[in-house]
């Protein structure tokens, strides 16, 4: 008798113990999808921390590294927020710090659509990877322009120039993944596939999240009343990009591009429920928290994404 009044609460216990485990096994943990945004090219976008604090966004891309590569010294444009040369963009650093304990990854970005940058060789790649991994992330330099913030990683959102030797960076990044913290591999290609810069860096299988730029390319975005297109070029990207995540990349307001921006409506009732059937699916990109802030384009989709 006593064993059985013993057993009850055991077997209660045990109950418990397998919910608890259930529950946390069927946890999605990196399965959630979110938006990614750049910031950093407009100073009356908000800071860094207030941006991380709308709680929107579950990606930051630092936009951008606009110098870099063939022998040059880098350099760091992040509009009216600061100022590289006079060094005092090292302040964002707590910011940075602050976005990441909210959950937030917050990137590097290189490249843009202005300035000077390109990788001469595979020993240039070699060097750029070195001075990304000395003044952004886990190692050490005397002059990092963000502090001693450790970024999650770098995007590649590389927009002129040369094709060459982009996968070299990618590589070389991607070994100091053995440093004891994950760097992440993020990029912004355009819609026509395969990428015309970044095709063979996307084809090293490094990257974790494409976010790519539906936009500025009428073969491949929306256009009033035409999903088609974009449809085709998702299917594409989502079947050939060795990825994590793929991402819808938008304008986050009609002026934010020459074309491809998208009303809310048609993207909760008519594209995001195609986009979720694939298994890749991330989330939306958007550029940029300017933009996003002037037309509030990621708090009328942000419950659907
Ligand atoms: C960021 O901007 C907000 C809103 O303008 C302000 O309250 C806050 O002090 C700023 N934070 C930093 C670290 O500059
Ligand atoms: C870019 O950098 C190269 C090498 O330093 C230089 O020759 C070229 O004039 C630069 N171009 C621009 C547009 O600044
Ligand atoms: C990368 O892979 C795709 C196929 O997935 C191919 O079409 C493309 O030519 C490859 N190379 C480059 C440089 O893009």
């Amino acid at each position: 008798m006593s064993n059985i009044k013993f057993l009850k609460p055991v077997l209660l216990l045990v109950f418990f113990i397998l919910l608890f485990i259930i529950f946390f096994l069927s946890k999605p943990s990196d399965a959630t999808a979110g938006i990614a945004i750049y910031w950093g090219q407009n100073g009356n976008e908000g800071n860094l921390s207030s941006t991380c604090a709308t709680g929107r966004y579950a990606y930051v891309n630092v936009a951008f590294l606009v110098k870099f590569g063939d022998g040059q010294t880098p350099e760091l444009n992040l509009a009216g927020h600061c100022n590289p040369a006079a060094n005092t963009c090292t302040h964002i650093g707590s910011q940075v710090k602050e976005c990441q304990s909210r959950g937030i990854k917050v990137m590097l970005s290189l490249g843009g659509g202005i300035g000077n940058y390109s990788i001469g060789s595979r020993e240039d790649a070699k060097v750029v990877a070195d001075y990304l991994w000395n003044n952004f992330l886990g190692g050490k330099s005397s002059s990092r322009p963000l502090g001693d913030a450790v970024l999650d990683g770098i995007d590649f959102n590389i927009e002129l120039g040369s094709a060459q030797h982009w996968d070299n960076l990618a590589r070389y990044l991607s070994k100091f993944n053995n440093q004891g913290r994950k760097v992440y591999l993020t990029g912004a290609p355009q819609c026509p596939f395969p990428d015309r810069l970044m095709g063979s860096a996307l084809n090293t299988t490094l990257f974790d999240y494409v976010w790519v730029q539906f936009y500025n390319n009428a073969p491949c975005q929306y256009t009033s009343g035409n999903t088609e297109r974009l449809f085709d070029s998702w299917n594409t990207w989502t079947t050939s990009v060795t990825a994590q995540k793929i991402f819808l990349g938008l304008p986050a307001a009609p002026e934010a591009a020459g074309s491809g921006y998208i009303p809310p409506d048609v993207l909760i009732s008519q594209i995001l429920p195609t986009l979720k059937k694939s298994g890749k699916y991330g989330g939306i990109m958007l550029w940029s928290k300017f933009w996003d802030d002037r037309n509030g384009y990621s708090s009328s989709i942000l419950a659907s994404v």
